[in-house]
């Protein structure tokens, strides 16, 4: 590829590292002189096809911000134009990263009130989650975390390894609650997260009970959930959080 015609605000970068969790999922670990970023912001990811056309994406990185390769988990959209061609990428192997990191779903945007934070996430969505887990402020700035994981499968329940080093990190003040949605699993949820939100049974799984002074959540992933999940917070009483207006939930659609 000839760098001159590398669009502004796109940088190089390097394929150090990838793990197939499914068929269809998979992290990709790469090397990039990106900008700084806070835990919870996403980039885009690139490639020009073989006509010269760029085809870039938001992906969020999942990993610390303090530390220097970047790491994302993707899922092959067989349809779509982008992932396919990440998914085919191998240790190496070059692609181009969104210089600027960009995105709100950040701990510095959560109401200092907030002392129970429940992060929701479908798919991938949970990603980003991830990352505001490594940072040490997540530690220090809830009382008590729920990290959700709702998937179709079992084996799409990633990131196992270090989800347990988050549980020793936080103790008792952590839990993690997985959801599967297309198959019978013992330790988990099955159904969808606003009716799980609804039931109770989402406070009920963690011991964490709900309420508009002390809970804050972040929702992330399918947009569908996102918007179920929006309309099932406000029928309980909550609200939008808005810079202007202290609410209990944000969110972020993934397409
Ligand atoms: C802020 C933000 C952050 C994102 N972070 C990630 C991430 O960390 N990992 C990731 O895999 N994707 C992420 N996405 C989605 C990603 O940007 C692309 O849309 C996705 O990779 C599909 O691109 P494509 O060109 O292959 O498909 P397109 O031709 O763009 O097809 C898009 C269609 O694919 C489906 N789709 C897209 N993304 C997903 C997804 N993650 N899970 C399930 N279905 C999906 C939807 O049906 C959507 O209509 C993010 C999107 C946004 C807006
Ligand atoms: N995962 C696979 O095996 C598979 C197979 C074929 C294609 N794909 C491709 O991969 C993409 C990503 O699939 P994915 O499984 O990662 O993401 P997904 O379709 O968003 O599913 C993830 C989780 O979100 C749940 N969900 C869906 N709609 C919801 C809603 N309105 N409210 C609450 N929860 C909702 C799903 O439950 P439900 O199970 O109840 O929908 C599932 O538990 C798809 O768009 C498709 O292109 C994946």
């Amino acid at each position: 590829m000839d760098n001159n015609s590398i669009p502004p605000r796109l940088i190089e970068g390097t394929v150090v590292g990838r793990t197939d969790w499914t068929e269809k999922l998979f992290s990709l670990k790469i090397q990039a002189s990106m900008m700084p970023f806070k835990a919870g912001q996403f980039t885009k990811l690139a490639l020009q096809t073989p006509e010269g056309e760029w085809q870039r994406r938001a992906y969020s990185m999942i990993n610390a911000p303090n530390e220097k390769i970047l790491e994302f988990l993707l899922v092959t959209v067989p349809e779509g134009d982008l992932s396919p061609r990440l998914d085919i990428l191998q240790p190496g192997d070059k692609l181009y990263v969104g210089q600027d990191p960009a995105g709100f779903m950040t701990l510095d945007e959560i109401p200092e009130a907030a002392r129970d934070l429940w992060l929701l996430s479908t798919g991938t969505a949970i990603g980003p989650f991830l990352s505001i887990l490594a940072d040490p402020a997540s530690q220090q700035q809830f009382e008590r975390v729920v990290l959700v994981h709702a998937v179709r499968k079992e084996e799409e329940l990633v990131y196992r390894e270090r989800i347990a080093e988050i549980q020793q990190r936080f103790g008792d003040r952590f839990h993690y609650i997985p959801v599967v949605s297309r198959e019978k699993v013992s330790y988990a949820l099955s159904g969808r997260i606003p009716q799980l939100l609804s039931s109770g049974a989402l406070s009920e799984f963690s011991g964490v009970e709900l309420d508009p002074i002390n809970s804050f959540f972040l929702l992330c992933g399918n947009p569908e959930m996102v918007h179920d999940c929006r309309d099932t917070l406000q029928e309980m009483g909550y609200k939008k959080h808005l810079r202007r207006e202290v609410g209990q939930f944000t969110s972020e659609n993934y397409w």
